[in-house]
């Protein structure tokens, strides 16, 4: 591909960009980054993968020991990940993952111990494709927590222990946890981790619940966890989010929501969006909703500069917000490090060129970058 001036620039690094931004933010940058910047403030996590935790990429390596004092394991410690199709185990990711946090003296978030999703139906079905029985999950359930917390207890500072249990209509998702076991299932999670590792911090996480449906229904809910004596201490609002939405205001009412709760708020998987949304688009186009088109892939060949300002100001907009709340929020962490690794680039559509993160496909700090550090 052939590179555009913009990519050039960004490309070249801190010197082609001095004239550009603000240069006391980027000497700094140079030595410390953004951990150190946010110290007294809040953890700046990122997701990572086995190229990381292996030693593959030693310059995004190098990039997490500057600017980064959290990690969570993008994939490696999912159902699918550490389990055989027989019901066995496989440490070899999630191991990894944690010497990875270790040899870096990194804060480490576990992820995830219940979430319908990454997860074979044989866990809830039988060979005629029915349910189980109750019982019969709920002593799966407690083989993985207790054999995976208990694995890592005391390593694992947090867990993302349950995600996504609303669904997008803001009822209770009728995932096959849900509809085996009801909300009971959620309750088990927390007590069974809890029980394993009592100093863990104890996470709720979901995407959307930085808007007002998703917010009440997860207060709600939240309140009758409470009630029961469920050991929830967290509430992870993931921030996959969009360049354009939703709006500052929105997201500052659930960091006061979810504190109201008496938890201690986390943006744990935030990216922000640049591309398209095909999400909108009218139910009948559903068949072609997520295809490639070259019209959903507007910046195949580089960000445009008014794109890469909105982004750069969105950026900074939200870690204000962040940092006026900064008494509420544990961590902010970013779902990847450089755009080239980024989930979106193939979701929700195959093969598009997305830039949701603060690093470059070089892996070089994009102007967002810089104005996150200058704050
Ligand atoms: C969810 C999960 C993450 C990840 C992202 C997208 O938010 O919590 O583990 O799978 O989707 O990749």
């Amino acid at each position: 591909m052939k590179p555009t001036r913009r990519q050039f620039l960004i490309g070249s690094g801190v010197a082609a960009l001095a004239t550009q931004i603000n240069l006391p933010a980027m000497a700094a940058a140079a030595k410390t980054g953004l951990k150190d910047a946010y110290k007294d403030r809040f953890l700046i996590g990122a997701a990572i993968n086995t190229s990381i935790t292996k030693g593959d990429l030693p310059d995004i390596t190098e990039i997490i020991k500057r600017d980064f004092s959290s990690v969570t394991p993008e994939n490696t410690m999912k159902w699918e990940s550490v389990r055989t199709p027989e019901g066995g185990w496989k440490w070899e990711g999630a191991d990894q993952f944690v010497k990875f946090a270790e040899t870096h003296k990194l804060h480490a978030v576990g992820h995830t111990l219940a979430w319908h999703s990454q997860i074979p139906d044989s866990v809830f079905k039988n060979e005629k494709g029915e349910y189980i029985k109750p019982a019969e999950l709920s002593k799966k359930m407690e083989e993985h927590i207790t054999t995976i917390v208990g694995r890592y207890k005391g390593k694992l500072p947090a867990w993302d222990a349950v995600n996504e249990a609303v669904g997008d209509d803001n009822q209770m998702r009728k995932s096959h946890y849900f509809n085996i076991l009801g909300e009971e299932f959620i309750d088990k999670t927390f007590h069974l981790a809890h029980e394993v590792d009592p100093n863990a911090h104890l996470m709720y996480n979901d995407y959307n619940n930085e808007q007002e449906g998703k917010r009440n229904a997860t207060v709600d809910m939240v309140k009758r966890l409470q009630k029961r004596g469920v050991p929830i201490n967290g509430l992870g609002i993931q921030a996959h989010i969009a360049v354009g939405g939703p709006s500052i205001e929105e997201i500052e009412k659930s960091i006061v929501a979810f504190h109201n709760l008496g938890l201690r708020v986390h943006f744990t998987e935030l990216d922000v969006d640049v591309l398209p949304s095909v999400w909108n688009l009218p139910v009948a186009e559903i068949s072609t909703r997520f295809e490639y088109k070259p019209e959903r892939d507007p910046f195949k060949d580089g960000l445009s500069k008014e794109m890469n300002d909105q982004l750069s100001k969105r950026y900074e907009d939200l870690f204000k917000l962040f940092i006026k709340h900064k008494d509420k929020i544990d961590r902010v962490t970013l779902w990847g490090i450089s755009d080239d690794a980024t989930w979106l680039n193939d979701f929700p559509i195959r093969g598009r060129t997305s830039y949701p993160l603060l690093f470059d496909r070089k892996h070089q700090p994009k102007d967002a970058y810089y104005k996150v550090l200058a704050l």
